[in-house]
């Protein structure tokens, strides 16, 4: 099934690709994300989900997208079961996607699913008995991300007077390989034009279907020859780390030092802007990825993009299974405990 077929997400349907959301459904998800805040910084506590299973499935490396997915589904007050990599799943015993799936949507209310291949999570859809929400598939899609990247955009741009229609966006590093930008610019382009302004190394470009998908759409896309001039006069800049596990071929000998440092911020007169990355960035020394020299820069939003992973998968869950927000409510009640060793803003 082609993207365009996919009909848009809802009570009962699976998340594939971003394809299957719209402005209103965008508008809706954030809105229910908000709601939910309170919960997903525990504040207050609700059980709503009280009886659900979720069945996170991940056949990749992960730690904040299934942990967050998991957190979000127990705030709800949901139960969560789990297996992580081929090794001790029966996909090692020669067991099929499809039959993978259907066993474990006999178990669960919903799925979620993160696989090395592009298109496999479709494929879980197909044989699934219950909702499924791609976790990333291969280099292909990653829309929670683009959700949570969004997000926290809208917020990021809000607290400065700006929206994210019409806004300039830079986007550095691996965009051959990086789904998260494959994602996040396919649903950027439902809003009112955007400006990408994009820097990759050699080999590693934008796809160019993804770059036509958002002309096409009336954005405009502007290849930049250094991490600088992509900056230079941008609203953001989204930055990602080179995805080696893709890669068949040797890394070419430019991919050293960082991607982007406070240096190139300077240069480029940009110490202000917001910066965001997908995570996990590479901290090791010539990693190519986002140095740690921008950690006090004011406009870090590395760790808010973690933090709103939480409501918006919680706004997630409580779509694909038909949860309104008048029925959080019906189960909220306050926090018993108080452990936090500092708040964040
Ligand atoms: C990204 C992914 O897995 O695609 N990580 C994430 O989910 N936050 C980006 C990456 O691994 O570089």
């Amino acid at each position: 099934m082609t993207d365009a077929a996919l009909p848009l997400f809802g009570p009962g349907r699976h998340l594939l690709s971003v394809s299957q959301l719209d402005r209103d459904g965008l508008d809706r998800l954030f809105t229910l994300a908000e709601y939910v805040t309170p919960i997903a910084e525990r504040k207050s506590v609700c059980t709503v989900l009280d009886g659900a299973v979720l069945c996170s499935l991940f056949f990749e490396p992960s730690t904040r997208t299934r942990l967050s997915f998991e957190s979000a589904f127990l705030r709800l007050g949901g139960e969560v079961t789990t297996t992580t990599g081929f090794t001790f799943s029966s996909m090692a015993k020669g067991e099929s996607i499809a039959d993978t799936s259907r066993v474990v949507s006999g178990y669960s209310d919903v799925l979620v699913v993160r696989h090395p291949d592009e298109g496999s999570v479709a494929e879980f859809a197909a044989a699934s008995l219950v909702p499924v929400l791609n976790a990333g598939d291969g280099a292909g899609e990653h829309p929670s991300q683009a959700l949570l990247d969004i997000y926290t955009m809208r917020r990021e741009l809000a607290a400065r007077g700006k929206a994210v229609d019409g806004c300039t966006i830079a986007i550095v590093g691996d965009l051959r390989f990086g789904r998260t930008v494959h994602s996040l610019m396919k649903l950027l382009a439902i809003f009112s034009p955007v400006t990408f302004r994009l820097f990759s190394p050699p080999s590693l470009e934008l796809p160019d279907a993804i770059a036509t998908f958002v002309r096409d759409r009336g954005h405009t896309v502007v290849h930049c020859d250094s991490v600088v001039e992509a900056v230079a006069g941008a609203d953001l800049v989204y930055a990602t780390r080179v995805q080696r596990e893709r890669m068949t071929e040797e890394l070419p000998p430019s991919l050293r030092g960082s991607l982007l440092d406070r240096s190139m911020l300077v240069e480029a007169g940009a110490t202000d802007i917001i910066v965001m990355h997908p995570l996990p960035r590479d901290s090791r020394s010539d990693s190519y990825d986002l140095s740690p020299s921008v950690d006090d820069l004011p406009g870090l939003a590395i760790f808010h993009q973690t933090d709103n992973g939480i409501p918006v998968r919680m706004a997630l869950f409580l779509t694909a299974l038909g949860v309104s927000a008048e029925a959080v409510q019906m189960t909220l009640r306050q926090r018993p405990w108080d452990a936090r060793l500092r708040w964040e803003p």
